[in-house]
């Protein structure tokens, strides 16, 4: 067979994992890596034994396929050159900086026939891969997402940068419409928001509450799904997760703890999770995620197969991430909306210091003078 030639464009953070993934895939030639820093650029085609390029228009006609990991503001300008040649992309989650250049990518996709994968990669996660084959209709979810402060993607709020993540997997879970949406976000370095939650009703009847943050000081992400078959508690940083259902004899006799006497009421704390709630906890570390997530789109470009993320899934998350900045923005932190601050950069006035002066010290950046 073949090899599939392909190139990786922005081999930073993320992108340099592609290349050294792709690299290592028999069924892959890797024709180049780009990056618009030359010495990036330089360091990671070295590493991967193939060729450095500064612009991906080098490129167009001679790669099959295309990772695009360049930062979010970039991934229009740089994936529409690649659709314009017919050549499939996998462009990393966001599928794009804003609605409107979400949908011009999908829409230009649709015109070229070209296929397009969003790098939702939480979707390869062998907990969501494992839950998408049991019967649990979630009426009632809440996923938290927090991360330790990088630097990067700042080009993006968190909702853009974390929360889509979610988003994109509860739309994926409860394949209904939203309807509602309340938020909140507050930014601390003053451009986008860095904190953010919201709930989110859906045509459906579920109801979903999701937080984030990229200011966090430890990191971790969760899930919880309830619905009449029971509950998931989903640890995707573990790749663990806890499966919780009410036992047939709970269901069809209910268990009415007011009728129990003290024996009684000691017997169900001691048997309530194993027995009259049914418990089973999985631990999926096999596979690499990332690796899981590039053959597949390596497969659905060789079999045009559609891939289980598609432009339109990655449309949808960027949309309902919209909506929801939009929300934020207009919410108003004081009742009386005409005098209140307004969205996640214009905080309340602190009504004063939570912590006391012996708890706090005097800093200052490198270069910066001292107060
Ligand atoms: N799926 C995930 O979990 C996940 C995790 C991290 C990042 N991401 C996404 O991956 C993308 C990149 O993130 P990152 O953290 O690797 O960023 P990064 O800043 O570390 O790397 C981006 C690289 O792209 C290069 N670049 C910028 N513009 C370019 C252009 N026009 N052409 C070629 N190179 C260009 C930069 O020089 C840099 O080396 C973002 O869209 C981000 O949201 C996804």
């Amino acid at each position: 067979m073949m090899k599939l030639r392909m190139a990786v464009v922005g081999v930073g953070h993320l992108g340099k994992e592609h290349a050294r993934i792709l690299s290592s895939l028999p069924e892959v030639e890797l024709i180049g890596v780009v990056d618009a820093n030359p010495a990036q650029a330089e360091t990671i085609a070295q590493r991967c034994r193939t060729e450095a390029f500064t612009d991906h228009r080098h490129l167009l006609r001679q790669v099959d396929a295309v990772s695009v990991v360049v930062p979010t503001s970039h991934h229009r300008s740089v994936a529409s050159d690649f659709i314009r040649a017919g050549v499939p992309c996998l462009i990393e989650k966001p599928l794009a900086a804003s609605l409107p250049e979400a949908e011009e990518l999908v829409d230009l996709a649709s015109r070229h026939g070209v296929m397009l994968q969003v790098g939702h990669i939480e979707r390869f996660n062998p907990v969501v891969q494992d839950l998408e084959k049991r019967p649990l209709r979630p009426k009632y979810i809440e996923a938290e997402r927090l991360g330790v402060f990088s630097g990067r993607a700042l080009d993006v709020g968190v909702v853009f940068d974390l929360m889509i993540h979610d988003l994109d997997l509860i739309l994926a879970m409860v394949r209904s419409e939203v309807t509602h949406i309340q938020a909140v976000g507050a930014s601390l370095f003053g451009r986008h928001e860095d904190l953010a939650n919201a709930r989110l009703t859906f045509a459906n009847g579920c109801i979903a509450t999701v937080t984030a943050s990229r200011v966090s000081m430890k990191p971790s992400r969760t899930m919880r799904l309830i619905g009449a078959e029971g509950m998931a508690c989903l640890d995707f940083a573990q790749r663990q997760a806890l499966l919780l259902q009410p036992s047939a004899k709970m269901r069809r006799q209910g268990v009415d703890p007011r009728q129990l006497d003290a024996a009684g009421l000691a017997q169900l704390k001691e048997r309530l999770f194993g027995q009259v709630i049914e418990r089973r906890e999985l631990n999926l570390k096999d596979g690499d995620q990332l690796t899981m997530e590039l053959q597949h789109f390596i497969d659905c470009v060789r079999t045009g197969s559609q891939p289980k993320v598609t432009g339109i899934d990655g449309l949808r998350a960027v949309r309902l991430a919209t909506q929801i900045v939009d929300h934020m923005q207009r919410h108003a932190w004081e009742p009386d909306q005409a005098h209140s601050p307004i969205g996640p950069t214009q905080l309340p006035e602190p009504v004063g210091m939570l912590l006391r002066a012996e708890d706090r010290t005097d800093w200052h950046l490198p270069g910066e003078k001292a107060a």
